[in-house]
């Protein structure tokens, strides 16, 4: 057993998705989440770009003794092969988790991805997808103005903007007869509404961060490192960005509040 902290990151506030299902099957765990949201978004930057973030983001979170480390970002996880960033502790990235999920998950073996530019465009998703099942049909589309959207809390299910841009970029998915979505972002199951209402009840919705949480379940159980203190755990938020725009999103997402628990940092900004 072990009552150090899970450490998470991602860009922003996407990561939440997996920090909410860590609260709901892990309730005693504490969490340490890091959000890069001065540096947001990592999804139109360059590979190179990319791995420095990912390696400060974790520095930052083994400066807090942290257990176990989840990248909640769909694009670190695609584009970098994140098993070589961390060797000492258990690590997850988002990728695996949901790929698995997907192919258990579909019947007609039309899966469907959207993610941001750099996920897309690295072909990670399909490629682990055909390694599962090598006869599926993977139809990948990036969907860059979904980010900004979820950052500003453009997410209600009536919203006319999202509903608009999210119509365009699932046109194409929609066409396919897919009966699984991959949300490759963690950012999108912040929109699962409004993607839900244009892709129908019969295409599943696979949440990338939720998965990697359930993930992390497994190999905490597995390593004898679940913590075992009947305490409710605590989750402590740091973003390198607005504290107060921060808290209004989380605050909407985790239905809690999270006042007090969100802190500013510099991180070679
Ligand atoms: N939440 C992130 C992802 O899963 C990143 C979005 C971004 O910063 O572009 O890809």
């Amino acid at each position: 057993m072990s009552d150090l902290a899970i450490g998470v990151f991602d860009s922003g506030v996407g990561g939440l998705t997996a920090v909410k299902e860590l609260n709901n099957i892990l309730p005693n765990e504490n969490i340490i989440y890091f959000g890069d949201t001065a540096r947001l978004p990592y999804g139109s930057r360059s590979k190179d770009t990319i791995l420095r973030f990912a390696k400060e983001d974790i520095d930052f979170l083994r400066q807090h003794g942290i257990k176990m480390i989840i990248a909640a970002c769909g694009t670190v996880s695609s584009i970098i092969n994140t098993m070589t960033l961390i060797e000492d502790i258990p690590f997850t990235g988002v990728l695996l988790p949901a790929v698995q999920a997907a192919c258990s998950s579909t019947l007609n073996g039309k899966i469907g991805v959207i993610g941001t530019q750099a996920t897309i465009k690295s072909g990670s998703y399909g490629r682990a997808i055909k390694t599962i099942r090598p006869n599926s049909f993977v139809l990948g589309k990036a969907c860059p103005l979904f980010v900004p959207l979820v950052e500003n809390g453009y997410t209600d299910r009536e919203n006319k903007i999202a509903k608009m841009v999210a119509e365009e970029y699932l046109e194409p998915l929609k066409k396919e007869d897919i009966d699984t979505l991959i949300l490759g972002c963690t950012h999108y199951p912040l929109l699962k509404d409004i993607i839900s209402d244009i892709m129908g009840d019969d295409v599943t919705l696979i949440s990338s961060g939720e998965e990697a949480a359930k993930f992390t379940q497994l190999s905490l159980l597995e390593q004898n490192l679940l913590n075992t203190s009947d305490k409710l755990g605590e989750n402590i938020f740091y973003v390198s960005d607005s504290v107060e725009m921060f808290e209004e999103n989380a605050r909407k997402f985790l239905n809690d509040d999270v006042k007090g628990n969100v802190f500013k940092v510099d991180i070679n900004c």
